[in-house]
């Protein structure tokens, strides 16, 4: 089955109003003069994920254009006493129509376990938005040889029952190739998303559909060959979304 693919800017905590603003409209003008010159709109999804206070005006200067807003993580309650959070509810007013739960540095940095992190896609869902969740193992669980029972532990404990093939997308993230410039090998990438393909199928209806990316130093360099691996629908991408030219060297690889 054909997935469309989907290559997705992870932003982090990168991005004042006026480097925001510049590289989002640098990201739109490439976006909608390809899509005129393919005529038929982009070959793949395009989407962005800029920090919180950048969404509202993201969301304006991405208007007439065909790249997508998300944020990168919201909280599993609607609204209430959660001071200094963020709802999905809220994500949606801003224009956002995906939003990345569970990545290894929230896991890390605020303490998210796969239950959390269950209960925020959850809460995306019930918002209208498609949650990103992301899975991976540690260097030392890697190193351990643990790397599928790691991953297949974070989709049993963090893929909410019942989704839709197209209101879920999986990030398989090790990790240790985080702007750390190393990446899997193309065999290893192959085993672990089919991996997860196996264990969707578990829970998910259709998991065929389900758009499952890779994520962790992917570049200009080696995005084709990474792209081009089975069962990999897309890529989530740190550092090199930070720099227009280098995203959209990575959107024009998933050709
Ligand atoms: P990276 O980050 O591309 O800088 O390795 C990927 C991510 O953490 O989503």
């Amino acid at each position: 089955m054909t997935r469309r693919k989907l290559i997705a800017g992870n932003w982090k905590m990168n991005g004042l109003k006026e480097d925001g603003l510049r590289l989002a409209r640098e990201v739109a003008h490439r976006a909608v003069a390809a899509s005129r010159a393919a005529g038929a709109g982009l070959h793949c999804d395009v989407l962005v994920c800029p920090p919180a206070t950048l969404l509202f005006p993201l969301a304006e200067e991405l208007t007439g254009s065909p790249v997508l807003l998300g944020a990168q993580d919201c909280h599993a309650k609607p609204k209430g006493a959660h001071t200094g959070d963020i709802s999905a509810l809220m994500l949606r007013d801003a224009g956002c129509r995906f939003v990345i739960v569970g990545h290894s540095e929230r896991r890390a940095d605020h303490g998210e376990t796969d239950a959390m992190v269950r209960a925020k896609a959850e809460a995306a869902r019930a918002a209208g938005l498609v949650p990103i969740i992301c899975v991976g193992e540690t260097e030392a669980e890697r190193d351990a040889g643990k790397t599928l029972e790691v991953v297949g532990r974070q989709i049993a404990g963090s893929v909410p029952d019942g989704l839709a093939p197209e209101s879920l997308v999986i990030a398989y993230e090790p990790v240790w190739a985080i702007g750390t410039g190393r990446t899997p090998t193309p065999d290893d990438v192959a085993d672990v998303h089919a991996y997860i393909r196996k264990r969707l199928a578990e829970r998910v209806a259709a998991a065929e559909g389900v758009r499952i990316l890779y994520g962790g130093s992917m570049k200009p360099g080696n995005a084709k060959e990474l792209l081009a691996v089975e069962n990999v629908d897309g890529g989530l991408i740190g550092g090199a979304s930070l720099v227009a030219t280098d995203f959209w060297a990575i959107v024009e690889a998933a050709q």
